[in-house]
């Protein structure tokens, strides 16, 4: 089967005493993954190491960076080096978030970069990518989602390709409360895995894809369901222990 993925995505929120209040609440559920789960958190970096350290006897719960720069080292203030979080043991990085594009102007092919730098340090990407609301209202969301793939991710070898997991988050759906149903989000992971195979062969069977848009408690069992969707990116439900505890007990 493949990785099932329960990924919290922080983003700009909480102290650093709600964090660590955070972590030990979930730390201190009886969740038991099975050996194909895994619970990713995606933290802001001035909690990755003291995230890191709580996690660390935990099997299969992963710390993620939410972002990394594109260049090895260098006189880049304010950015954060793959190198930096492989130095300290991360072993994922959120890429190609849309709140990273729309407000940084990140794009496709700076993404491509940032995607090569982490793989060469050994950090998973989680890549993401979704259409905004005029797309889908338009109806040409799948050509759409599959130029960012192909822009961002074609680069690579089948090989390469095996150690990325892909976030599908559909921009409308993203904070609003308005998730997509499950045969939109059926449809459209079904179409991302078709559009990898047509390029990959087999590999795109073992390529995680995850959903993300508005993933609560009580419509993350039904959409982690569906035949393609393989686990969950969330943003606000993450935030409360109860709901991501519940979240996680949520994967297939
Ligand atoms: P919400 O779960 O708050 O809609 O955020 C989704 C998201 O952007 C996760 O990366």
């Amino acid at each position: 089967m493949r990785k099932q993925i329960a990924a919290a995505n922080w983003k700009m929120n909480l102290t650093y005493q709600q964090a660590e209040e955070l972590i030990d609440q979930i730390l201190n559920a009886d969740i038991s993954l099975k050996a194909h789960q895994s619970a990713v958190f995606a933290v802001p970096f001035p909690y990755l190491i003291m995230a890191k350290s709580e996690l660390a006897d935990a099997k299969s719960y992963f710390v993620a960076a939410q972002n990394c720069y594109t260049k090895r080292s260098g006189a880049f203030t304010g950015e954060v080096s793959a190198e930096m979080l492989q130095s300290i043991g991360i072993s994922y990085c959120v890429l190609g978030h849309s709140e990273r594009r729309e407000y940084f102007g990140e794009g496709n092919a700076m993404l491509a970069e940032k995607i090569n730098i982490c793989l060469s340090y050994n950090i998973t990407p989680i890549f993401c990518c979704g259409e905004p609301l005029t797309i889908r209202e338009a109806g040409t969301q799948n050509s759409y989602v599959e130029q960012q793939l192909k822009e961002s991710l074609y680069h690579l070898s089948a090989d390469q390709l095996k150690k990325i997991v892909i976030a599908y988050e559909p921009i409308w759906a993203i904070g609003t409360g308005k998730t997509a149903t499950t045969e939109q989000a059926q449809e459209m992971h079904a179409h991302l895995r078709q559009v990898l195979s047509k390029q990959y062969g087999d590999v795109a069977n073992e390529i995680s894809i995850l959903y993300g848009g508005s993933v609560k408690a009580n419509n993350a069992k039904e959409l982690f369901a569906c035949p393609d969707v393989d686990g969950g990116l969330v943003g606000g439900a993450s935030l409360i222990a109860a709901d991501f505890i519940q979240i996680m007990r949520s994967l297939k």
